[in-house]
């Protein structure tokens, strides 16, 4: 039987990708953040699962804003890096696990969960951010993917409560599957930033510490959160949390929090990071 060993949640943000690619990590504006990603990443040395799923969303890369899927999953054998204005990250391609994907799949679809399935799927940085923030820079990664991704950027966009059920109906799949697979689930994407508008750079600690509360000891309060409680409290990508309910709802009721960081700025975001395990 495959089972879910442990979650991680990250922000995503861009520049922490070009930090990395550029050999910048040891100026002083990202010091701070990749001490931060140092006990991260020891975890993340000592506990490789089989099959990382990593619930991301793709920021009008690979889809357009014409044809877009509330929740897609992505079954292909390989995942190349997407070239998201100034070329691909030069990171490793991603290794699906097609076998596993198929069968989540099927069981979210018997479950009433109306998946778009992806046979393609080149992956922004929603994705390769948090694999970089893992994992650093190694010539290939150490876990196959499944790529997850939600619509948290086009109206009408799911909601808290059905991201975390989704969770819910993978943790059950994952379980039903006959190998004997370790499988990691991430939530990447927030915590509260906003690019553009009148409110462009809100960030907002006392919400972003709440929610990483209710995450470990009350995860279905954070289901409560309407997409405009998001959007006054986080800003208006804060909605991007959302993504963390589905990581939440595949862990089992009580989780050990094995590490947080928080750290202000990042780009023009509050960055999180939170690792929890199953007990
Ligand atoms: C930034 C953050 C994001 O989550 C994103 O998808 C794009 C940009 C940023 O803060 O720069
Ligand atoms: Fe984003």
């Amino acid at each position: 039987m495959a089972r879910i060993i442990s979650g991680m949640g990250t922000s995503h943000v861009p520049g922490v990708g070009a930090a990395i690619d550029n050999g910048k990590t040891d100026e002083p504006y990202w010091k701070p953040l990749f001490v931060g990603f140092e006990p991260l990443r020891a975890w993340h040395r000592k506990h490789v699962p089989d099959v990382n799923i990593i619930v991301f969303n793709d920021h009008a890369t690979s889809f357009s804003l014409d044809k877009y899927s509330t929740f897609t999953l992505g079954v292909a054998e390989t995942f190349k890096p997407a070239d998201e204005g100034w070329g691909p990250r030069k990171v490793p391609d991603v290794q699906g696990h097609p076998d596993l994907a198929w069968h989540i799949l099927e069981q979210l679809i018997f479950e009433e969960f109306d998946m778009a399935v992806a046979g393609s799927l080149d992956v922004d940085h929603g994705l390769t951010v948090p694999l970089s923030i893992a994992y650093d820079q190694p010539n290939q990664w150490p876990t196959a993917v499944i790529p997850l991704c939600v619509n948290v950027i086009q109206y009408p966009q799911p909601s808290a409560l059905r991201c975390y059920k989704l969770g819910q109906a993978i943790k059950r799949a994952v379980e039903k599957f006959d190998q004997d697979l370790t499988v990691g689930i991430w939530g990447t994407g927030g915590l509260s930033h906003q690019l553009g508008g009148e409110r462009a750079g809100v960030v907002n600690p006392e919400f972003d510490k709440v929610f990483l509360d209710n995450i470990v000891s009350d995860p279905l309060a954070n289901t409560r959160f309407t997409h405009t409680d998001f959007i006054r409290e986080a800003g208006c990508e804060g909605i991007e949390m959302i993504m963390w309910n589905v990581m939440r709802g595949a862990l089992n009721e009580k989780v050990n929090e094995v590490y947080r960081f928080y750290h202000i700025p990042v780009s023009a975001t509050a960055y999180g990071a939170m690792i929890l395990e199953n007990t």
